[in-house]
């Protein structure tokens, strides 16, 4: 048994301590907005905060993680989609098929914490997720939007 602070929940879960994180997000919380894509810490899909930093969460045991830290996911990036980078996702339409957007989204809003005013290179350089369905464009101009930056 284990507990885990979630998006400010503190929750018990029972799993053996070298299951990722992923899997218990996903199946002992219930949150399935952070995605499994390659599981070998590779496309992002999985991308979640522990302590503000972007982590992907498929490649962390659950021993790694202790009580006092804080992990958010997609679901507790803010209650009601009212986030800047939620707000302009939605005005570039930036997904397509959307698999790997929630791990897109974690990704840029650590990046703004780290570099709140980003330039493309920041960006390419900062946020490795990859996209299957290359929207790569439109996340560079929802994060600029996002940012106040122009251009
Ligand atoms: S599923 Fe975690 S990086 Fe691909
Ligand atoms: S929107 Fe389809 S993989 Fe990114």
């Amino acid at each position: 048994m284990a507990k885990l602070n979630i998006n400010g929940r503190v929750v018990d879960v029972d799993v053996e301590p070298d299951t990722p994180l992923l899997w218990v997000i996903r199946e002992q919380v219930g949150l399935t907005g952070t995605k499994y894509g390659c599981g070998v810490a590779q496309c992002g899909a999985c991308t979640v905060h522990v302590d503000g930093a972007a982590m992907r969460s498929c490649s962390l045991p659950l021993s790694s993680i202790t009580e006092t830290q804080k992990i958010v996911t997609i679901e507790g990036l803010s209650p009601d989609s009212s986030n800047p980078l939620q707000k302009a996702w939605l005005d570039h339409d930036v997904p397509q098929c959307g698999y790997c957007q929630s791990g897109q989204i974690m990704s840029a809003a650590a990046l703004l914490k780290e570099i709140p005013k980003p330039t493309d290179a920041d960006i390419d350089r900062e946020i490795t997720n990859i996209c299957r369905c290359g929207t790569y464009n439109r996340i560079r101009a929802a994060i600029k939007q996002a940012a106040g930056v122009t251009g």
